[in-house]
């Protein structure tokens, strides 16, 4: 199944349990209004000091975002690993993997590292994923994915409470710390304007220098001059990780076989827009050495 295929399936099973949500409007419309939102959000205004942060409590913007954005971010993800395939590989050679995904509330990063699973013939392997997330709302948008992996691959995943803007300790808990890959996904991105007291740099330090040796650390996310000298002041430099890929893509595309028919077909009409196909990207790979 494509990410897009699987996207289907979820926004099939959200949407019966949107409408039970709703008042005054229809669930479409409400998912209208939040693709609407999230367009909005993500359009020029994340770096802006003292906005609040983006609302990702409601049934309805899960639908929205796993249309518009699940299935492009999970891509990507996995051409990162794809593209470090061997030092990614070599830390997977334990019957449990175990994977730790900073802001991987919607599920992204999890689809991303299973579509590797799966296009490595990994089917043996045990999956398991700590989401560190500001929102626990998201459990429910993916525990649907999850159950599109029935039978095909061996997954669990558990939420832990993050706020990366809070300072220290940052999280409830910290026992995925031993993590075989770390993912950061469309995530730094989105709280560099809560770094004002360095909480969000100092979570990453704390993150690099607790990880274990040989731990995979997995960086994607919006690309140009805005963003990636954020990243590089954190991850570049440091004596502990090594840069095993690093590329910056202007105009990135999705693997061939995702074909957002899969969604559209039944949903582009009624939800009036189309799901992100491309995008300005980096991606890096780093090894802790
Ligand atoms: C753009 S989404 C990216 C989600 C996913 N990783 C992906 O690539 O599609 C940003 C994620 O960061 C989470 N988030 C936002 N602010 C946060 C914070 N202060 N601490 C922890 N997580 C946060 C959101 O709940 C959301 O899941």
């Amino acid at each position: 199944m494509t990410n897009f295929e699987r996207a289907k399936l979820m926004i099939d099973a959200m949407m019966p349990i949107a409408d039970l949500h709703v008042r005054d409007a229809t669930a479409e419309e409400f998912v209208k209004r939040r693709l609407q939102m999230l367009t909005e959000e993500y359009g020029g205004r994340l770096l802006n000091s003292g906005r609040n942060p983006i609302d990702y409590s409601k049934i309805t913007t899960h639908i929205a975002y796993t249309y518009r954005s699940l299935p492009a971010h999970s891509d990507w993800m996995y051409k990162a690993l794809t593209h470090a395939r061997k030092s990614v590989l070599a830390k997977m050679t334990g019957k449990k993997v175990r994977v730790a995904c900073i802001g991987g509330g919607p599920g992204s990063d999890m689809l991303g590292v299973l579509k590797f699973a799966n296009e490595n013939n990994l089917n043996d392997k045990k999956f398991a994923f700590a989401i560190l997330d500001r929102e626990k709302a998201w459990n429910g948008c993916r525990k649907h994915l999850v159950d599109t992996f029935e039978g095909e691959l061996t997954v669990s995943q558990k939420h832990i409470s993050l706020d990366l803007a809070n300072g220290s300790p940052w999280a409830t808990n910290w026992d995925w710390l031993d993590a075989d890959i770390f993912t950061f996904s469309f995530v730094l991105s989105e709280v560099w304007a809560f770094n004002e007291k360095r909480s969000v740099s100092e979570f990453v330090d704390q993150v690099i220098g607790g990880a274990g040796e040989g731990a995979i650390f997995c960086y994607v996310d919006n690309g140009g001059d805005n963003f990636i000298p954020l990243m590089e002041a954190e991850f570049d430099n440091r004596p502990d990780l090594r840069c095993i890929f690093s590329r910056d893509f202007s105009r990135l595309l999705m693997s061939y076989e995702e074909q957002s028919s899969a969604v559209e077909a039944t949903y582009r009409t009624i939800f009036g827009q189309s799901p992100k196909l491309k995008g300005n990207v980096s991606m890096r790979v780093w090894k802790k050495i």
